[in-house]
């Protein structure tokens, strides 16, 4: 059952290995100053290269968009060379990879913003439960509380789409095969499109349709760049998660269902490759709702990638199933970098260690053994 995964599906113009993602995962480990990919992280990406598709990290498409230290930007040159060094390591070992376009919005500090001004939203609303992760010294910080944030002019919303497009134009420089927008867990696009975080009074906020704006113009200037093969776009209808010491709570509207069904939509019109569903992935969570993902399947045509505590088992049910085409691993994927072959082949599992999961150096990174037999 468990092989319905290891089956190869077309995602835009690429014809994929197998069904199983590594899912953009934050680990902190830019070189600084500057935020610049490094040849560890490099490794790290080879070593997972066997998935039959992979996003990167988070990466900020500006300097205002982020909102934990050693996040890796792609705004530079030198951020578009270091990544380079990642994408072909993926390349050499025959794997896939997009990078994920992140703007965090209010979810940062004024220690990680340009002249320690306030972060940028769509309205002057702090995100309360949420963290931000400040240096404090040498490879050392701190989470913190982000302060209200600044509202983003009209003119400023236009500027940003431009980042994005930007940012998916230095992608394509430094050797991606495409970009996933980042539109899930609390994060910019996420708090354009949550009546809690979005109080506009203009073209952008209020009605479900306007605070879809930001998204539209963002997918639509992507996809202007890279072409909507080489899209795709993260959401998370029911996030809100807390994880040990760090927190990362996303934003769940009145109607998860509709708002994020006319959000697929917006994707749909573009004809994108894919869209990415974060479901919620603590303990004990709610499932997401099987009439939601029937709605998902017949609202797109794209491939649809689901994420969140999966066993193979379940996710392989669900493919079988015809509600998603690929699933994501994100825990088992740290700790196992052969995770596609262990799956595939009943092999056990390496445990996730506490250590190096947030910054530091190869260990809890590159250190998790491949399976011995
Ligand atoms: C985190 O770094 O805690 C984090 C980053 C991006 C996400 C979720 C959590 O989408």
């Amino acid at each position: 059952m468990t092989s319905r995964l290891n089956t190869p599906v077309k995602l835009g113009h690429h014809m994929l290995n197998n069904r199983v993602v590594l899912p953009p995962l934050t680990r902190q480990r830019s070189a600084q100053p500057g935020d610049i990919a490094t040849d560890l992280m490099a490794e790290y990406y080879r070593q997972r290269a066997t998935a039959g598709f992979m996003v990167s990290e988070g990466t900020q498409i500006e300097p205002r968009g982020q909102g934990y230290a050693w996040t890796p930007g792609i705004y530079t040159p030198a951020q578009i060379d270091g990544w380079r060094k990642v994408t072909d390591a993926v390349h050499a070992e025959g794997g896939v990879i997009f990078a994920q376009l992140w703007h965090v919005g209010r979810v940062s500090h004024n220690a990680l913003q340009p002249e320690g001004a306030a972060p940028v939203a769509p309205s002057a609303l702090a995100a309360e439960q949420a963290k931000a992760f400040i240096e404090t010294g040498p490879g050392v910080g701190e989470l913190m509380q982000p302060p209200v944030p600044r509202a983003l002019s009209a003119l400023e919303i236009e500027e940003l789409v431009a980042h994005y497009a930007q940012a998916a134009r230095n992608a394509l420089d430094a050797g991606f095969d495409g970009v996933e927008i980042h539109a899930a867990n609390g994060y910019l696009v996420n708090q354009f499109i949550s009546a809690h975080a979005n109080q506009r009074d203009d073209e952008y906020g209020g009605s479900l349709h306007n605070r879809l704006r930001f998204l539209r113009e963002i997918v639509e200037a992507v996809t202007a760049v890279v072409g909507p093969e080489r899209l795709g776009v993260r959401f998370s209808p029911l996030f809100s998660g807390t994880d040990q010491d760090r927190v990362y709570i996303g934003l769940v509207e009145e109607d998860p269902h509709h708002t994020y069904i006319e959000a697929i939509k917006v994707l749909e019109a573009s004809g994108i490759a894919y869209v990415s569903i974060a479901e919620a992935d603590w303990d004990n969570a709610p499932d997401l709702p099987q009439t939601f993902r029937q709605a998902v399947r017949s609202t797109f045509s794209g491939r649809i990638i689901y994420a969140g505590r999966y066993t193979a088992a379940r996710g392989a049910k669900l493919v079988e199933a015809g509600l998603a085409d690929l699933i994501a691993f994100g825990r088992p994927f740290i700790a196992n970098p052969d995770l596609p072959q262990r799956l595939f082949n009943g092999w056990p599992l390496n445990a996730l260690r506490a250590e190096g999961m947030y910054g530091g150096s190869a260990l809890g990174y590159t250190d998790y053994p491949m399976y011995a037999e």
